[in-house]
């Protein structure tokens, strides 16, 4: 019995220092250390063995059992602190690694050169001005002398949203609105989007103009001129030739259509300027006295100039842009290269 319980040592200390995690370990402790354990056995079973024997038996089997139990204890610590460790390594963080960049926005390509063309007319003394993008027939049409069976007041060209309200069609209506409310001299720029039934590459149902305005005592048509000369000279460059061609605008006269040579081919002609050489972005004239009488101006005392710059153009021709398109539809690789 002797042997049995020295075998039952070394096994027992052989399985505990094989055991790989804190469930074998377990295991192995009610195998030999538990109520129905293998030494707890051998200590009842002493009972049956002779009075001679049993202190000696008893005090192996005890020593038996304190060594299982510290091997147990020993074990435990190491597998503990190896179940600490995998812990540790699997929440571990890397403070080294980069952080993600939180990403950054910015200015639309369409509010930059929006903003451009307004910092050089507001270096001339120009204010900003705004209105209202659903405005009324009145001041769209009527007060601008354009009349009720003009072609332009047809739905195929203005978006209705109700009789005698429109989106408007141009920034010209802003004009009205300013001139009711001050008194020359007046010199405003009006920045907004307007709105026309059209659709194709170079025709989108809504896009953007900048408005301008001046009025005041002995304005002339030179005036308008230089003006927009020494503004398209500090935009595009002082190379940039300009043409002024005669044009109808029922709420200018005259009225005049401003090209520029091509950006693109320097007025060599190309695809973009189709093969003219010229390229038109904007339209102006001299504030029709019909206007200034809806206004409640003088006509005699005052003279000045409008004109109306398409926005959506001028991006497209600065940045070589081929569709009108891209502006709006918001794709992230179209917006992010401005
Ligand atoms: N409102 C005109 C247009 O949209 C442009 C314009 C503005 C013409 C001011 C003359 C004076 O086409």
């Amino acid at each position: 019995m002797k042997e049995q319980i020295e075998a039952l040592r070394s096994t027992a200390l052989e399985e505990v220092a094989k055991t790989s995690d804190l469930r074998a370990l377990e295991d192995a402790r009610v195998k030999y250390l538990g109520r129905k354990g293998k030494i707890t056995e051998i200590l009842r079973g002493l009972s049956q063995v002779s009075p001679e024997e049993r202190p000696v038996l008893g005090q192996a089997a005890n020593k038996v059992r304190d060594a299982i139990s510290d091997a147990i204890d020993a074990r435990k610590e190491v597998l503990d602190a190896e179940a600490e460790q995998q812990k540790a390594a699997s929440e571990a963080v890397d403070l080294t690694l980069p952080g993600r960049r939180p990403r950054k926005g910015h200015m639309h390509v369409i509010n930059q050169v929006t903003d451009d063309i307004l910092e050089i007319f507001f270096e001339l003394g120009f204010q900003v001005a705004a209105g209202p993008d659903v405005e009324t027939e009145y001041y769209n049409f009527e007060s601008l002398n354009i009349p009720a069976d003009h072609p332009a007041r047809d739905s195929h060209d203005t978006f209705f949203v109700k009789p005698g309200v429109v989106l408007r069609t141009h920034t010209s209506p802003v004009q009205m609105r300013v001139m009711e409310k001050t008194q020359p001299p007046v010199a405003v720029v009006v920045p907004g989007r307007v709105y026309r039934v059209d659709y194709d590459a170079s025709h989108s149902p809504m896009f953007n103009q900048v408005e301008g305005l001046l009025v005041d005592e002995g304005v002339t048509f030179a005036d308008l001129k230089g003006t927009l000369m020494m503004f398209v000279h500090r935009f595009f460059g002082k190379d940039t030739q300009v043409r002024f061609r005669p044009s109808f605008f029922p709420f200018t006269e005259p009225s005049a259509e401003v090209d520029i040579s091509c950006t693109v081919c320097q007025g060599k002609g190309c695809r973009v300027c189709k093969n003219s050489g010229w390229l038109e972005i904007l339209g102006c004239g001299m504030v029709n006295p019909k206007v200034y009488e809806y206004a409640g101006y003088d006509t005699e005392k005052y003279t000045g100039y409008a004109f109306g710059l398409g926005v959506d153009r001028i991006a497209m021709l600065r940045h070589a842009i081929s569709s009108i398109g891209h502006l709006y539809e918001n794709d992230m690789r179209f917006v992010e290269q401005f």
